[in-house]
């Protein structure tokens, strides 16, 4: 392989594509910032999406926007950006905010002691905006009382601090709001990764705008025969869901497949292996979305790649108590 091609793939990772409902969520974010800078009025939003639907990278497009500085006398962090801990405690949260924040010894201390600490160096810092990425897992222990925990500490940061604050998460995040009363006022405000911007669910057309446009930055055409590019948004739609992590797996494996085979373009049959490399391997012949005798329904079957989440079973073990 040549060095173009490599250089190509490169770009094709890093092209960040400011897609309907990703720019909604980071215009909403940056005039939450720019709210309270000009009032001190703190903001807060939840944004939500199935996993590879752009919401770690929209984090970090935002923070980088807002980048730390290091000064002589203190480092300024604007946007204070955490991944919540798998299975979190309050502890584990408060450890991880303690690690941004640049604090040495983040485990020291009583849960008290480290959130008192973590809101003084916060504010020291000059944080403007929390952005608490991977939300869900606040109450991905599932059980009622530490599902409670984690909440209200997250309340009583939020209180000490009077910030906006921007959570990221699955869509079961939702149920962690619906069960905490005051979380659930503090977030009315919330947006879909999956939809089109303006609240829409994605449609085929919406698929297919974020194919061709992501598309445009490799270096081959793509030849939608014998389909129209029409029914190829249908077909697109079935294979990645919407999602733009698949979208660019699965053209990135198909551009892989035309130059090995010396193709001067990216075609159906490339698009066809492609599904079954990088999405799903048992996705072939009717489950196949490039095939033509796909049976066109969402693959969200048990066992299939857009499995529906859990956040019905959530609800649902959640009213049996
Ligand atoms: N706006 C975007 N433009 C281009 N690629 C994106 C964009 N958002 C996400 N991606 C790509 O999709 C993949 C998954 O994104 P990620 O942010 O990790 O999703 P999530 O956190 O929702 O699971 C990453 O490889 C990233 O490069
Ligand atoms: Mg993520």
């Amino acid at each position: 392989m040549t060095l173009p091609f490599y250089d190509a793939i490169k770009q094709f990772q890093d092209a960040y594509l400011m897609f309907p409902a990703f720019q909604a969520a980071f215009e909403q974010m940056e005039s939450n910032l720019k709210l309270y800078r000009a009032t001190g009025m703190a903001q807060s939003l939840l944004v939500f999406g199935e996993s590879g639907t752009g919401k770690t990278s929209l984090g970090e497009l935002f923070a980088g926007r807002y980048p730390k500085e290091v000064l002589i006398e203190r480092d300024l962090i604007p946007v204070l950006h955490v991944s919540i801990p798998a299975a979190a405690t309050i502890a584990g949260t408060v450890e991880s905010v303690l690690a941004r924040l640049g604090d040495p010894e983040p485990e020291r201390g009583t849960v008290s002691v480290k959130t008192a600490r973590a809101v003084k160096i916060a504010k020291g810092c000059g944080v403007e905006m929390l952005l608490f990425d991977e939300a869900q897992h606040i109450q991905d222990r599932g059980h009622s009382k530490s599902q409670y925990f984690v909440g209200d500490w997250l309340k009583t940061f939020m209180d000490a601090l009077k910030l906006p604050v921007t959570l990221m998460g699955l869509p079961r995040t939702q149920s962690l709001l619906q069960v905490n009363e005051q979380l659930r006022r503090r977030f009315t405000h919330r947006l879909s990764l999956s939809t089109t911007g303006d609240g829409r669910e994605t449609t085929n057309d919406d698929s297919l705008a974020l194919f061709t446009s992501l598309a445009s930055v490799l270096p081959l055409p793509l030849d939608p025969r014998p389909y129209t590019w029409q029914e190829l948004g249908v077909r697109l739609h079935f294979s990645t869901d919407g999602r733009i992590a698949y979208v660019k797996q699965l053209l990135i494996s198909a551009y892989v497949k035309a130059v090995d085979q010396g193709c001067a373009r990216i075609s159906i049959s490339e698009l066809t292996d492609a599904f079954t490399t990088v999405i799903w391997p048992s996705g072939v012949g009717s489950l196949n979305p490039f095939h033509k005798d796909f049976v066109f329904r969402s693959l969200d079957r048990s066992g299939e790649p857009f499995q529906i989440g859990d956040i019905h079973a959530v609800v649902q073990s959640r009213r049996m108590k």
